[in-house]
């Protein structure tokens, strides 16, 4: 993944959906992020408090236009090629905090989340690791273009699961290398082949080119 000429040539936002300073989220984010430094990529870790943006309101964003947290997320996702994002699971759902956020990023235009390569995480107390929320998570970042990778790392029993900023057990610690590794590969393989960003729209059962024009509606 590391051209010894020029550098890592796939860059990755990473961030934690919690504000909470003890986040499991962040921790497994961290661990995210170490995995693509180590696969050769650059890492841009960021934090929820980068990105803090009022309760969505049209009429603010008549008066005001779009908020400076939603900006710095827009600057940093074009930066990047890929984002991986671990959210915790809120009632079953996505936290309103990064819907809320995502809602307002949603309002650039071009939309910043169109094509952009993402994996999901997710870390919780219960025995499912939060899993149901990113099943939720996927359905605006999907709506938006983002090409969520299919396979979705979930920490079970977070609370327990860590020993020091390691997940303890040596096997779910290969299968979440393993599991971020293979979305890099992918993210990486689309920057560089265009077929495969030709074949990933076709699985969705669009025309190769429709993909782009997701959101904004098409003209006749
Ligand atoms: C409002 C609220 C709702 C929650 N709902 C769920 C839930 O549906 N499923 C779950 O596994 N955990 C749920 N939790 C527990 C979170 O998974 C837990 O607090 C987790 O540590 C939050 O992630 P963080 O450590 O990254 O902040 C909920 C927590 C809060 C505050």
């Amino acid at each position: 993944m590391t051209d010894p000429m020029n550098g890592p040539d796939l860059k990755v936002l990473v961030f934690a959906a919690s504000l909470r300073a003890e986040s499991l989220n962040r921790k497994l984010a961290v661990l995210a992020a170490g995995v693509a430094e180590q696969a050769g990529a650059s890492v841009d870790l960021a934090s929820m408090l980068d990105f803090d943006v009022p309760l969505y309101d049209g009429d603010l964003e008549i008066a005001q236009g779009i908020p400076a947290g939603a900006q710095e997320l827009q600057r940093r996702l074009l930066a990047s090629d890929a984002f991986i994002l671990a959210s915790p699971e809120y009632n079953a759902s996505m936290p309103g905090t990064i819907k809320n956020l995502i809602d307002w990023a949603s309002r650039f235009r071009p939309q910043p989340f169109d094509g952009r390569h993402g994996l999901l995480l997710s870390a919780s107390p219960s025995l499912a690791g939060g899993n149901r929320g990113l099943w939720a998570l996927r359905v605006p970042l999907e709506h938006l273009g983002a090409r969520i990778f299919p396979d979705m790392f979930s920490l079970a029993m977070a609370h327990k699961a860590f020993a020091g900023e390691q997940i303890a057990d040596e096997a779910l610690r290969g299968r979440f290398e393993k599991n971020v590794q293979a979305f890099l590969s992918l993210a990486e393989a689309a920057k560089h082949y265009p077929c495969i960003k030709r074949a990933w729209v076709e699985f969705l059962g669009e025309p190769p080119g429709a993909g782009d024009d997701r959101v904004d509606p098409v003209s006749p």
